[in-house]
């Protein structure tokens, strides 16, 4: 069955291009973004994966891990890479996993058969430092993400897992954040000492608590 938000990662070992890969024991108490490629040697995935190893400082900074995932082999992928540093003007910095026998993307169900049969979809996948699955998106192969959007999910994610707030559209780190519906609107003052604005009885706003 499809994996679905709130379920655990599933752990597997996999060859890439830093060595055997064991997810659990790369990510350690960390978080991780597992994302796939269509294949090695295509022009949005070069982009792709230039534009993340640009974001390594940003990934670590919120203590996440990234993993990439195309169905070529590691001895592929080592070419390619030298390719995506020269046409990026970066240096990749993170592992890629060869999936020729599809073991991982199987298991994390990246192939959409109607899609396509042979490659793995833009698959994302944002696993908590509890290793569960916080987010999966799926993009098309026609369409390169934006990665600073996930780090601004990862944000979101880091920030309402240890505050009573969700935060609303296009929220950005410093901008006010929605506080929980579970919590009582005359308990706001405590819980939210940087003051907070009622707008609606369920839709209320205070200040990023954590900042
Ligand atoms: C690409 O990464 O450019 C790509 C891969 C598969 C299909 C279309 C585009």
């Amino acid at each position: 069955m499809a994996l679905r938000l709130g379920d655990t990662a599933p752990n597997f070992t996999a060859d890439t291009t830093e060595g055997k890969i064991d997810l659990y024991e790369y990510l350690g108490d960390g978080w991780g973004v597992l994302f796939s490629h269509p294949a090695d040697y295509t022009p949005v995935c070069t982009t792709e994966l230039g534009a993340v190893a640009k974001l390594k400082d940003e990934f670590a900074k919120r203590n996440t891990k990234v993993l990439a995932l195309s169905v070529d082999g590691v001895e592929n992928h080592r070419g390619w890479i030298s390719d995506i540093n020269e046409t990026q003007g970066t240096t990749v910095n993170f592992p890629i996993i060869g999936d020729e026998d599809r073991k991982v993307s199987d298991l994390y169900d990246m192939i959409h058969p109607n899609s396509s049969e042979n490659f793995t979809v833009r698959s994302v996948f944002i696993i908590g430092n509890d290793k569960k699955i916080k987010l999966i998106i799926s993009y098309p192969a026609s369409t390169g993400r934006n990665f600073d959007e996930l780090l601004r999910v990862i944000d979101s994610l880091q920030l309402t897992a240890n505050y009573s707030v969700a935060t609303p559209a296009n929220w950005k780190q410093g901008e006010d954040v929605v506080v929980s519906p579970s919590i009582q609107t005359e308990d706001i003052p405590a819980k939210f000492p940087k003051g907070h604005k009622v707008i609606k009885p369920y839709l209320r706003m205070t200040p990023q608590p954590d900042l």
